[in-house]
């Protein structure tokens, strides 16, 4: 069987990342295209990889008859587009998170994919992918109800203009789709408190922040997420049960970045991707967790401005 042809779409930190596994790692792919606005990056990606070409535009690289699927790891404002140009073609399309920055615009995927009447879109939400996860994923049985998880998301650094709405929309998205997959439940409320902020974070960003989900189910999920924790990427689990706990802790020394704290987890969500497209069969987190974690993050931005009120998720 040949292989599926790929292209990426933005070829920045991630979709770089995403290139090279695709190229060198993921069986049954080939990385065909990838286009950036960015002409001088995305020549730079192309020239690393034999017979790679630099599609002129995002949406050519889409509509490109030699690309049977498309990864984008464009900005999440360009996101919607690109999703709706591929659901066009009948391509299959991995986005990276955040799906979309607004409810409203998820909403218009959700209906896009409908339409189409079969699953072609997977959302990048690797941490189902994560062995440490998954292993305590399939561990939950054993410890009873699920009743709390305490979630810890620490990065060494950011630019100064990662503004708190972004930890929420791009940070803390992780773990609004980590609780709903753990709990298997839909998040019903989101309170976003502003602890004391870091003297180390840009002035005006509210550094670090605790969340709080609620489950329609009465679970609670807290995460911590501090972006500028001078330390290194942090990122911890526990899942408290009736019966006893479980964890994910993070490996020592600190990896500096999430490539390299999730590499086998993006290599393990690409080939997956991959071989459900040659099958025809898309399983991974879809439309809809898209959605209802944009909706989620659309409930914490709300809540971080109203001073860390309860905000009810919208999904209906
Ligand atoms: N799953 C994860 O753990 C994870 C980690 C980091 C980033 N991401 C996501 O990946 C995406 C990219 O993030 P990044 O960190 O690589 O950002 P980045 O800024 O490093 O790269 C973005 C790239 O997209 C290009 N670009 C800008 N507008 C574009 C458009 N309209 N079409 C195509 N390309 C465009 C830019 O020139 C740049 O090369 C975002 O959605 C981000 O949230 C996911």
């Amino acid at each position: 069987m040949s292989d599926l042809r790929v292209g990426v779409v933005g070829v920045g930190v991630m979709g770089a990342d995403h290139a090279a596994r695709l190229a060198q790692r993921v069986v049954g792919a080939a990385l065909v295209a990838v286009s950036d606005p960015d002409l001088a990056r995305a020549s730079a990606v192309a020239a690393t990889f034999p017979g790679v070409r630099v599609s002129p535009s995002p949406l050519e690289l889409i509509a490109d008859d030699d690309v049977d699927a498309v990864l984008i790891a464009s900005p999440g404002e360009a996101h919607e587009e690109q999703v709706l140009a591929c659901l066009s073609y009948g391509k299959y399309v991995l986005c990276e998170k955040p799906l979309t920055l607004s409810t409203s615009s998820a909403r218009r995927l959700v209906a896009a994919e409908r339409a189409v009447g079969r699953r072609l879109l997977q959302v990048g939400f690797m941490r189902r992918y994560d062995p440490s996860y998954t292993r305590l994923q399939s561990g939950l049985s054993s410890i009873g109800r699920l009743l709390v998880l305490h979630n810890v998301h620490r990065n060494m650094s950011a630019p100064a203009s990662f503004r708190s709405e972004m930890i929420v929309r791009d940070s803390l998205v992780h773990e609004v789709d980590v609780a709903r997959w753990l709990f298997a439940d839909e998040i019903a409320t989101v309170s976003v408190l502003t602890p004391l902020p870091s003297r180390l974070a840009p002035a005006g960003v509210s550094d670090p922040l605790v969340a709080v989900f609620r489950m329609a189910g009465g679970g609670i999920a807290t995460t911590e997420v501090f972006i500028n924790s001078q330390v290194g990427y942090e990122v911890r689990c526990e899942a408290v049960g009736e019966t006893g706990s479980l964890f994910v802790d993070a490996p020592r020394p600190l990896p500096a970045d999430f490539r390299a704290r999730f590499a086998s987890a993006y290599d393990l969500e690409v080939q997956a991707w991959v071989s459900s497209c040659v099958d025809g069969r898309v399983a991974g987190p879809g439309v809809w967790d898209g959605f209802a974690a944009t909706a989620a993050s659309e409930a914490g931005v709300r809540s971080l401005q109203n001073g860390g009120e309860p905000v009810a998720v919208v999904t209906s």
